[in-house]
């Protein structure tokens, strides 16, 4: 498969994700995810594949300033938005892929990994490396979205795309579904060693006022803006078109009301 599969953001769509993506998508998957274990007061949390740090600003303002709060991401861009957002030095940010984190063993409580999952090469060796850097009974969780077929705001995107451009274009969206089974994912928690492998199938409902603006601004804050970046105005309306009908029911001519499924799953280190 070609294409970024890593969800490898460049030039300003890091800015563009946290402006767009992050209030609609990802704050409340960091409420359902902070609401499954509670961060409390004094632990240590990690948050992997922190893109732009909404899980890591959450959690520090339940951990107080007794806890540590450490996000780790690949990419340079994301952790930049992630510092400048902030605002808060306490949180500490590490650019590092996640296979080799640098840091002590046994340091954190929780670590949390929301969408990020289906973007590693090696999700086994990464899920072992959460598992260095956790206490005894300390806990991992992940979310990852589910199917295409069950997630109407990348399925859109992937065959307006396709249509668009062809097929590879559309890849680094659809490797946002690319890892759709929580069985699946419940098994690679079990081979890297956790215990108490659990998974749910939760369906949020997601909402924005303004679709075609959330429509246009949400494609350039992803690994495929730069394929888009420098069309006609012409052109990407025509994508934004495609990509607002094929929502169908979800899209009533100004407002976006979708499904978005994902599997969260959670192991505890013995
Ligand atoms: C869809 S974003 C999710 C970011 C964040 N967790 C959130 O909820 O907004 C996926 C993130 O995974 C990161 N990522 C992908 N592969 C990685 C790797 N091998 N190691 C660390 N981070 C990685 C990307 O850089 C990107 O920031």
């Amino acid at each position: 498969m070609s294409g970024n599969t890593e969800w490898q953001l460049s030039g300003n769509a890091a800015e563009l994700y946290e402006q767009f993506l992050v209030p609609t998508i990802f704050v409340p998957w960091a409420q359902h995810l902070l609401s499954k274990s509670p961060p409390q007061t004094g632990q240590n949390i990690l948050d992997v594949a922190c893109g732009t740090g909404i899980v890591a600003r959450m959690a520090k303002a339940r951990v107080g300033s007794t806890g540590r709060v450490v996000g780790a991401d690949l990419n340079a861009g994301m952790l930049q938005v992630a510092k400048a957002v902030a605002n808060d030095s306490l949180i500490e940010w590490i650019e590092s892929d996640v296979a080799d984190i640098p840091l002590e063993n046994e340091c954190f409580n929780t670590a949390y990994c929301q969408q990020g999952l289906q973007f590693f090469p090696d999700k086994v060796g990464a899920l072992k490396e959460i598992a260095r850097l956790l206490h005894p009974n300390g806990l991992c969780f992940a979310v990852v979205a589910q199917s295409l077929d069950q997630n109407p705001l990348m399925r859109s995107q992937v065959d307006a795309l396709t249509k668009h451009v062809g097929a590879d274009a559309a890849n680094g969206i659809r490797s946002v579904c690319g890892l759709a089974d929580g069985d699946e994912i419940a098994g690679l928690f079990e081979q890297a060693g956790y215990v108490d492998v659990n998974f749910d199938k939760v369906d949020l409902t997601l909402t924005h006022s303004e679709g075609r603006a959330f429509v246009q601004n949400g494609i350039l804050s992803t690994p495929v803006a730069g394929i888009i970046s420098d069309w006609s105005e012409t052109a990407r309306n025509a994508l934004i078109d495609d990509i607002l009908t094929g929502f169908g029911e979800f899209y009533n001519g100004t407002s976006l009301t979708f499904p978005h499924v994902s599997s969260v799953v959670s192991g505890r280190k013995p």
